[in-house]
């Protein structure tokens, strides 16, 4: 990968909750193997994103998958024997991880996150308009999966109110339902609370889903991937315990914030920058916009 910086391991663990800065390889070797009941995992897409520290476009596709392969085994290792995990990639990659993993694990459903963006306007071919997810299982007979934890409205019943006369005795359709495997969920805009400086954050009604559904109360998520440690946030809410890495300083402290609550990290403030809109003052918001750019 181009431009990765030199870098120490950085760790804080509160409540439950351990934070690594550090190279996926380095961070996932300080896991015990067989420890986590859920991984979710968010890599670099191999698509050119500019992260903090990191340029997320390798030499040729071979090297980006080849880096994919080895944290993906590694990756398996940590989880227990009744665990799973939930994976992403770029569409393009998305059938390469398919093939590798379904020797590996089982593949129990191929999901589709579908958003509708503005910023994606393609003129001469259908412009890309969702994200693949493999959610995939150890043991298929032996796994968490919380299905009255995540159901959702059921059209026909609930705003329909049909009733299926086919039954012996006619009965009103359900009302909820467990999701299909296409989910719609709104990426993070820029006036969302949750907005973090990240580009490629994560919705934290996305990791919701996954986590109540594969997890219990006290199960411990790991996230090789941390970005703004959405997953990590969304464990705490959940009262699951979390492990997440990332490479970046920057993103590392918006972990401290977001998960742990630390507003001082090495005499920097964690502190959100406040958004254009919450400037009053002209000069300041210049400055940002600057800073920005
Ligand atoms: C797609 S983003 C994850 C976004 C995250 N799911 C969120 O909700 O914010 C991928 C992350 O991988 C991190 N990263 C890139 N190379 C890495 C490496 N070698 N080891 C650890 N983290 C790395 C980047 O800093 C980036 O934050």
């Amino acid at each position: 990968m181009i431009c990765t910086l030199e870098k120490t391991v950085e760790k804080t663990i509160i409540n439950g909750h351990l934070l690594i800065c550090a190279d996926v390889f380095e961070g996932l070797s300080l896991i015990p193997d067989d420890s986590v009941d859920l991984v979710f995992v968010d890599p670099p897409y191999n698509i050119g994103k500019i992260f903090h520290n990191t340029h997320d476009k390798w030499k040729n596709d071979d090297d980006y998958l080849n880096w994919c392969y080895k944290w993906i085994d590694i990756c398996i290792k940590k989880i227990k024997k009744n665990g799973s995990m939930y994976i992403m990639t770029s569409t393009q990659f998305m059938p390469y991880f398919d093939i590798y993993i379904r020797n590996k694990l089982s593949i129990l459903s191929r999901i589709v996150w579908a958003y509708d963006s503005s910023g994606v306007q393609a003129k001469k071919y259908f412009g890309s308009m969702y994200e693949p997810i493999l959610f995939c299982v150890k043991d298929e007979k032996n796994y968490c999966f919380n299905s009255d934890a995540i159901l959702v409205e059921a059209k026909t019943g609930a705003k329909r109110k049909l009733i299926d006369y086919r039954k012996p005795i006619p009965t009103p359709y359900n009302t909820e339902k467990v999701p299909g495997n296409v989910w719609d969920f709104a990426r993070v805009r820029y006036r969302m609370e949750e907005y973090e400086n990240h580009p490629t954050q994560k919705p934290t009604a996305l990791l919701e889903r996954i986590i109540k559904a594969s997890s219990n109360e006290g199960d411990t998520i790991l996230d090789p991937f941390s970005g703004s440690f959405t997953t990590s946030f969304v464990a705490n809410e959940l009262g699951r315990k979390s492990i997440g890495i990332d490479i970046s300083d920057e993103y590392y402290k918006i972990g401290l914030r977001r998960v742990l609550g630390i507003k001082e990290h090495n005499g920097e403030s964690t502190e959100r920058e406040p958004k254009i809109y919450e400037i009053k003052n002209t000069s300041e918001q210049m400055s940002l916009f600057e800073r920005a750019k």
